[in-house]
């Protein structure tokens, strides 16, 4: 969840690495550093704030000129947001930069203090720093000292490392959390993630979990297991420039909700052979499909909502049952390891330290694991057993909006392919249902986007309260559970998602006059019970937003404001009042003048457990 950045070369590294850092501060912004080295040694600037206090103290310390440095943007973990406890820290010979945890940290502080070692800060980093200081004064040598020093430490840590006299020189490893390499025109770089880089090459490298990187000006070679240097293998992305700019929309995530129609064109079209759902592309055959007799979803946050869209769609279609679970409390159940059973881990970022400690502890009681995952060749989508990507394309806004969308289309098109190969539904509504997901959901967000002015104006009312409520039944239950995510990360409203039904088991106390409650309400079946629901919370004063099919009975009867969703099949209604949920968060947020991209005290991805 912090952002790390280096470079080595011929050109200035100083406004690269704040350029990079900048545009990493979507993975935490508390406080930013800069190491570099200079003719008197390695300097580091670093404070609490954003990168903008960053660049005032590089003016005021005269630090702009520098061919080789390490940067960091801080998402707190050990120690809060202080110049201190912000990176880089330094020990004796070494400077270092850490995205991770070091979990044994304390053991290890406690140690090196016997040693008479002193610390500044509260952070596992500056201990980290410490350890690796203490391998080098006992070998002098860089990759010994690294190798000596992680073998010390549990936990997770991806490191840039600076040697005082290897001048030149920019060292990484990582276990557990992201880094990559990068090859330029002009030197070497390394990133937490390639949108840092994307203003600098497109060549990359993703760095293997216990790899040793060592860049200079001219070189990038790395080390494994074995001690054997060898140089790395450098792949070209797909992504561009403008694909991690904004592209004239005021924020990234609102450019990202307007991506959704394309981004499901992506991630469905690939999985559709002759009109009917295929995984085969992704080496994933009918006949596993056969096997499938009972899914475990673990995910984190909009993940999991996705879980529990996708899991009601497999249920209902592919006649499977399909859990979903909190990926931090899965890992505690006991696994049940019913014959059959798929585990599918659902990942936008493929680094959420929860889902992979989940698909881990899946792995180890000997589950077929399958992930559903946006950034591609990330640690969840190296080490599941099978892999679905959605296409969406890199998304920048922490709020996650397109990685949602894309991950319930897959999922409607993985519950298709099951209930076709068990022979559930026939040809016919196989291609119905895959036809629904990749041209009537494109088609029903682009139209509620065109609605955006009405949900601009509802958002008024939402924009002055403190608690709003979301309530619904079956899908719609599961939809207002991320209707409910999106409002408050965003927005900073107390808002909560109920069970229709559940309002009158205890929190429709929580209802006063004016209280707003925003109804989604698109199952036909379910319409006229969350109708009797919306009449009891209006009759306790509530000002009801109905989200509901265009072909409802009267539904303006029951509500102070209603948003009418397409018809056309589930999937249109679905996706539609999805983007309405979306837009309605959006706006709010935007009304209430928050950091839309970046709300506080959260991460783009939650790298520590
Ligand atoms: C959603 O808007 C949040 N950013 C958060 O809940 C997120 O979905 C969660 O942290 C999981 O992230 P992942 O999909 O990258 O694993």
């Amino acid at each position: 969840m912090c952002g790390i950045i280096g470079y080595t070369g011929s050109a200035n590294a100083i406004p690269k690495i704040t350029k990079g850092l900048s545009v990493l501060e979507y993975r935490g912004y508390d406080s930013v550093g800069i190491a570099a080295r200079t003719e008197l040694g390695v300097k580091t600037v670093k404070c609490k704030g954003r990168i903008g206090a960053l660049e005032e103290r590089l003016t005021q310390q005269k630090l702009s000129e520098s061919q080789c440095a390490i940067g960091h943007t801080r998402w707190a973990t050990h120690g809060g947001p202080s110049d201190t406890n912000a990176h880089p820290h330094r020990a004796g010979r070494v400077v270092l930069v850490h995205n991770g945890i070091i979990e044994n940290y304390k053991e290890l502080k406690e140690m090196l203090s016997r040693a008479k070692v002193s610390f500044l800060s509260e952070t596992d980093t500056e201990v980290a720093a410490a350890v690796l200081n203490a391998a080098y004064d006992a070998c002098n040598d860089p990759l010994t000292a690294i190798r000596t020093a992680t073998a010390q430490m549990t936990g997770s840590y991806a490191f840039g490392i600076l040697f005082d006299d290897h001048p030149g020189e920019v060292w990484a490893i990582r276990s557990g959390s992201p880094l990559i390499l990068a090859k330029g025109e002009d030197g070497f770089y390394l990133a937490s993630d390639m949108t840092a880089l994307l203003p600098f090459t497109r060549e990359y490298h993703i760095l293997k979990e216990g790899e040793i990187a060592r860049l200079t000006a001219t070189e990038a070679a790395l080390c494994g297991a074995a001690d054997a240097w060898c140089s790395p293998t450098w792949s070209i992305t797909s992504m561009t420039p403008e694909s991690a700019q904004k592209s004239g929309f005021e924020h990234f995530m609102l450019k990202e909700i307007h991506e959704q129609p394309e981004a499901i064109v992506k991630s469905v079209s690939p999985r559709i052979k002759n009109g009917l759902p295929s995984f085969e592309a992704d080496g994933i055959s009918s006949d596993f499909w056969k096997q499938v007799k009972n899914i475990q979803i673990v995910a984190c946050g909009s993940a999991t909502h996705a879980g529990l869209v996708g899991g009601s769609v497999l249920e209902r279609v592919a006649k499977v049952p399909a859990a979903s679970y909190i990926a931090s409390e899965y890992r505690y159940h006991p696994p049940i390891a019913v014959d059959g059973t798929l585990v599918v881990v659902i990942s936008q970022s493929g680094e959420t330290a929860d889902t992979l400690a989940a698909l881990r502890y899946a792995k180890s009681a000997g589950l077929p694991t399958l992930a559903i995952v946006n950034a591609v060749e990330t640690t969840i989508a190296r080490e599941a057993d099978y892999r679905v990507y959605t296409y969406a394309g890199p998304e920048i806004a922490v709020a996650t909006t397109k990685g949602y969308c894309t991950q319930v289309s897959v999922l409607y098109m993985i519950a298709a392919a099951i209930a076709h190969a068990c022979g559930r539904i026939s040809d016919e509504e196989a291609r119905e249902l895959v036809r629904s997901v990749a041209e009537d959901a494109p088609t029903a967000i682009t139209e509620m986007l065109e609605k955006t002015e009405t949900l601009r104006e509802m958002s008024k009312r939402l924009a002055q309260k403190d608690h709003v409520f979301y309530i619904g039944r079956g899908l719609d239950y599961a939809m207002s559970q991320e209707a409910a995510l999106k409002l408050k990360e965003i927005s900073y409203i107390h808002a909560e998602a109920y069970a229709a039904g559940e309002l009158k088991h205890g929190t429709i106390s929580l209802i006063e006059q004016d209280t707003p409650v925003l109804a989604i309400s698109t199952e036909e079946a379910l319409y006229d019970k969350t109708e009797s629901n919306v009449r009891e919370v209006r009759s306790r004063g509530a000002y009801v937003i109905l989200i509901c099919r265009q072909d409802a009975r009267d539904p303006g009867h029951s509500a102070d404001e209603v948003i009418l969703l397409p018809t056309k099949s589930e999937a249109a209604t679905l996706f539609a009042s999805l983007t309405a949920v979306q837009l309605l968060a959006y706006e709010t947020a935007a009304l209430r003048g928050c950091d839309i991209d970046r709300p506080r005290n959260l991460a783009k991805s939650v790298t520590v457990e």
